[in-house]
């Protein structure tokens, strides 16, 4: 019986047509009766999966309908996104099957998706530069998509980089599957990355870059995430004296940072005035509701006081708080305290390690200030709530070392985004990418419309 009705509602939903009618219009174009539709079916999905009996297989699509149609569940609400529905990020999660799998497998499992959505930027790119691309045509200026394809050898080398350090990971992007209409055929294909690719990237509008921007947070999204789990890894081995495992995981961390600046620095290729075309558009959404990069900052500096306030105005980063009340030690508090005067080798190489990955976090926050000074130049407040550019530069040069801070010059970031310091202390990461379920879905948003 339960199974009837998943087949039925499964039926109702094409995916081809799902998403091709998003990406025509933009999200932010479409039809209320549509809207409606999908906010109907992501319900339908949810209330049986909450019920017993479900046969697995279908089980399995249901949950992959669940997710994506979670973005316009939300936009039937409200038509100000916030970071979740409008990133797909939740997407990602269902890719990385939930964190379920060791560590191991989920960074070899960020690196297989990074390629997979890098891939997809470069055949995005190549085929509106040739002209066969219909999607997203507004503002498309062709030597940009010219100057990206060439960037992207630089990430993709990074991505190399990072896949030799980890062992069993490979950075081929295996045989693409056709899209299908039926979602089981997307849950039992290579490693879901099909539907990773497909079904992450339903931009507001359609102008060219925003999908370059929904890229970058994508692949960032992965790189957060393998720093995060590496580093979680590493502050384990150091606790128990195991300085050689430690290193090796401080280098995974550094690789995966290093993938996460030359994301960025294929972003800038974006100019302020195309950000601007759809940044209206994004409204509410915006990173710093990212558990996920909140996680990997904890994880490596411990919980900032200049945070609190944004976390409390969170139901899911609300929880992040009691890393401030003696939570577990960040890689920074660990770091501070191994001997000065240690002059073994494998102690020697962890600390270079350790500064590799401090350079890198430090060189990609400088863009990063660089982003929000320039093309956000005049907007007092950021969209999630902060003070914008003044927010990022207080943690501009939160690093492991004290030396990091004075030996690096920061090239790419403008000189008024190197001159303050943030700090903090404790923390360790869940498995997750994106919050529970519960905690994002329209159903708490609901509630609260209805006793309004
Ligand atoms: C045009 C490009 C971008 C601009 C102008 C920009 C600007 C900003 C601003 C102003 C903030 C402060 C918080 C707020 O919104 O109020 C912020 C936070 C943040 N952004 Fe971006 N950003 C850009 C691209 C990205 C991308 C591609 C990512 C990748 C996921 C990202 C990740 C983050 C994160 C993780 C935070 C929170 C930082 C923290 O709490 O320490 N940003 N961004």
């Amino acid at each position: 019986m339960t199974d009837a009705r998943a087949r039925q509602l499964l039926a109702s939903l094409k995916a081809t047509e799902y998403v091709e009618t998003q990406r025509r219009v933009g999200r932010a174009g479409l039809e209320a009766s549509f809207v409606r539709e999908v906010a109907a079916q992501h319900r339908a999905a949810s209330s049986l999966l909450a019920e017993a009996g479900l046969s697995a297989e279908l089980k399995k699509a249901v949950t992959l309908l669940r997710e994506i149609t979670y973005p316009l569940a939300m936009q039937e609400r409200s038509d100000f996104p916030g970071y979740y529905p409008y990133t797909c990020v939740n997407i990602l999660d269902w890719f990385m099957k939930n964190g379920r799998g060791g560590l191991e497998d989920l960074k070899r499992r960020s690196i297989l998706g990074i390629v997979a959505l890098l891939a997809d930027v470069g055949r995005f790119e190549l085929h509106s530069f040739v002209g066969c691309e219909p999607l997203q045509p507004l503002h498309f200026e062709p030597q940009l998509a010219l100057a990206r394809i060439q960037l992207l050898r630089e990430v993709f080398a990074a991505v190399r980089h990072a896949s030799a350090l980890i062992p069993g990971c490979s950075c081929l992007w295996p045989p693409e599957v056709p899209c299908s209409d039926r979602l089981e055929n997307y849950t039992s294909g290579p490693e879901r990355l099909q539907a990773l690719v497909y079904f992450s990237c339903l931009p507001r509008t359609q102008f060219h870059d925003e999908v370059l921007f929904l890229r970058a947070i994508h692949v960032s999204e992965l790189c957060f995430y393998g720093v995060r789990i590496a580093t979680a890894q590493a502050v384990r081995a150091l606790r128990r004296g195991a300085a050689a495992t430690a290193c090796a995981a401080l280098e995974q961390a550094a690789a995966f940072a290093d993938v996460l600046r030359h994301t960025f620095l294929l972003l800038r290729t974006m100019p302020p005035e195309h950000f601007h075309d759809f940044r209206a558009a994004t409204a509410n959404a915006s990173a710093v509701q990212s558990i996920n990069y909140q996680l990997m900052d904890i994880q490596l500096f411990g919980l900032s006081e200049h945070k609190v306030a944004a976390f409390k105005r969170s139901p899911y980063l609300r929880c992040l708080l009691r890393h401030g009340s003696g939570g577990p030690s960040s890689l920074r508090s660990l770091i501070a305290a191994l001997p000065s005067d240690g002059d073994d080798a494998a102690m020697a190489a962890l600390l270079e390690a350790a500064r590799s990955l401090d350079r890198k976090l430090l060189a990609w926050r400088g863009l990063h200030v660089a982003f929000a000074v320039e093309y956000l130049a005049g907007v007092p407040v950021g969209t999630g709530g902060t003070s914008g550019a003044p927010y990022l530069k207080l943690f501009l040069r939160d690093t492991l070392f004290e030396e990091t801070r004075k030996e690096v010059r920061l090239d790419e970031a403008p000189s008024d985004g190197c001159g303050e310091v943030g700090r903090g202390e404790g923390g360790i990461p869940g498995v997750h990418l994106a919050p529970p379920r519960d905690l994002m879905g329209p159903d708490q948003i609901r509630v609260k419309k209805r006793r309004a």
